[in-house]
């Protein structure tokens, strides 16, 4: 499968500030788990606001050979429900795509009794195990073998029952919603301790709880789940999404100006907006819209990412670049991830002073950034060298722009009509480089859709 991005590359020139409002999107770690819970029912669920980003599209392809149809509607619905046959096998192909497949195993074995899906690789940012899923699922019964690479999950039922799911680094967000999803359909209650609280979370419990579920204490470390004999289609809109309304609050501090962030939940991204405040940017917490207004003095500041409340792991990489232009000595710490520093050497290529030990980066503001050729090398860096790239003298290119594209829909538009002078360009067969016109749904994978 073609992934859409792949050859193509973002043309970054150094930008004056950002001026007006931009819309944010569904948020992508929202709308993959609850494309996964569809798998619970046979009826059709219309879910509102699902984002046009490469993850989509691999879910969607998911969930088509699981037997279900995912067909666009209008602009970002998506209709999701049961063809005639169903599968319970989740191929290498397209779980070593994207780990977040991992979470259409708690609903496969809930509706099926059983489930097939590919064990996640390794991963760019770090290790990922998954071993909070599987023993979480197995204190709800199933049996679990690894066969040829492939998780193997079986049970007759599943019974209700205390589930602890803190592992070294916190909880763990997919966890949780493969918990969710199981124990809706299991026999009797489930108590999950320990509980991943993500705002992405609390948006499953209340899909759930919309398609008949029985569901308390959602947002909070405790969650108890009543099992339900059966579960129903739904119309619901998936949350916006708080990393991309992060990473333009972020960019406008960078590039100063004064923008009006639409979708904005400000109770999702507290410990940004806190951190904003103190690096001198000036925020306005409005109901659904948050105003940011910069004059890009900014203050170094120390960010310590932590399990929502705390700061977003998912916005590490933005924060560094913002401290890369900072006045003083600003210090990262990453406790999610402790290797999630691959933006590192690429922000140093571009002038940035980072010094990195273990989980800590210690980045010694500049007056400027230089241009240069970059690389992308995860969802996330890649932001983080689009804001850094706009800030620099002279042209950045990024390539690994496929990397974007699996979680931001459209960035380098929003970007631009923000006032950011930012294209992107695709190579033709012929080895040219052509402008992407802006009406080109360029994230979108049309056969997955
Ligand atoms: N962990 C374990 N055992 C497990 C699962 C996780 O030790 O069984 C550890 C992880 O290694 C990590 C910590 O627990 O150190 C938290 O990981 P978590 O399981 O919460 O991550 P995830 O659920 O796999 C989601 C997001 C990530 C985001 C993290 C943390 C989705 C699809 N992905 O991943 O998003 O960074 O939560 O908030 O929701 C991204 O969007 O760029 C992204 C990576």
């Amino acid at each position: 499968m073609k992934r859409t991005g792949q050859l193509d590359t973002l043309i970054i020139e150094h930008s004056g500030p950002l001026k007006g409002t931009v819309q944010i999107s569904g948020a992508k770690n929202a709308a993959l788990p609850i494309l996964a819970a569809c798998l619970l029912t046979d009826d059709e669920s219309v879910l509102e606001g699902v984002p046009h980003v490469t993850d989509v599209a691999t879910m969607c392809s998911i969930l088509q050979i699981l037997g279900m149809d995912a067909a666009w509607g209008d602009d970002s619905t998506l209709n999701v429900k049961a063809q005639h046959h169903h599968g319970w096998t989740a191929p290498y192909e397209l779980v070593s795509m994207m780990r977040a497949s991992i979470c259409v195993l708690g609903p496969l074995l809930a509706r099926f009794g059983r489930a097939r899906v590919s064990m996640p690789g390794g991963c760019v940012i770090g290790p990922r195990p998954i071993d909070l899923h599987l023993k979480g699922l197995e204190a709800l019964g199933a049996k679990i073998t690894i066969d040829h690479g492939d998780i193997v999950a079986q049970a007759d039922r599943l019974i209700g029952t205390t589930i602890h799911l803190s592992g070294p680094f916190g909880s763990s967000v997919l966890a949780t919603a493969n918990m969710l999803m199981a124990a809706s359909l299991a026999e009797g209650a489930t108590i999950i301790d320990h509980a991943a609280c993500e705002p992405e979370v609390v948006d499953l419990a209340n899909f759930l709880i919309a398609m008949g579920a029985n569901i308390t204490g959602q947002g909070s470390s405790t969650i108890r789940v009543e099992g339900v004999v059966r579960l129903h289609g739904v119309r619901y809109r998936i949350i916006p999404d708080r990393i991309e309304a992060g990473t333009i609050l972020i960019a406008t501090a960078m590039l100063g100006g004064d923008v009006w962030v639409h979708g904005g939940v400000a109770e999702h991204l507290t410990a940004l907006l806190d951190k904003l405040t103190d690096a001198n940017v000036v925020i306005e917490r409005l109901i659904g819209i948050i105003h940011v207004q910069s004059d890009r003095k900014l203050k170094a500041i120390e960010v310590t990412t932590q399990a929502f409340p705390g700061f977003p792991t998912d916005l590490q990489a933005q924060m560094m670049a913002m401290m890369t232009v900072s006045h003083g000595v600003g210090v990262v710490t990453e406790k999610i991830y402790p290797e999630r520093f691959m933006h590192v050497p690429e922000l140093r290529r571009m002038g940035a002073q980072i010094t990195q030990e273990g989980a800590n980066a210690i980045i010694k503001g500049v007056e400027r950034l230089g241009g240069a050729p970059v690389m992308a090398s995860d969802l996330r860096a890649s932001a983080a060298l689009v804001l850094a790239g706009l800030v620099a003298d002279n042209q950045t290119q990024l390539g690994g722009v496929e990397h974007l594209d699996r979680g931001y829909e459209h960035l380098e538009r929003k970007l631009s009509a923000l006032g950011a002078k930012i294209h992107r360009e695709q190579a033709t067969a012929n080895g040219e480089r052509t402008v992407v016109p802006v009406g080109v749904v360029a994230a979108t994978s049309g056969s997955h859709g």
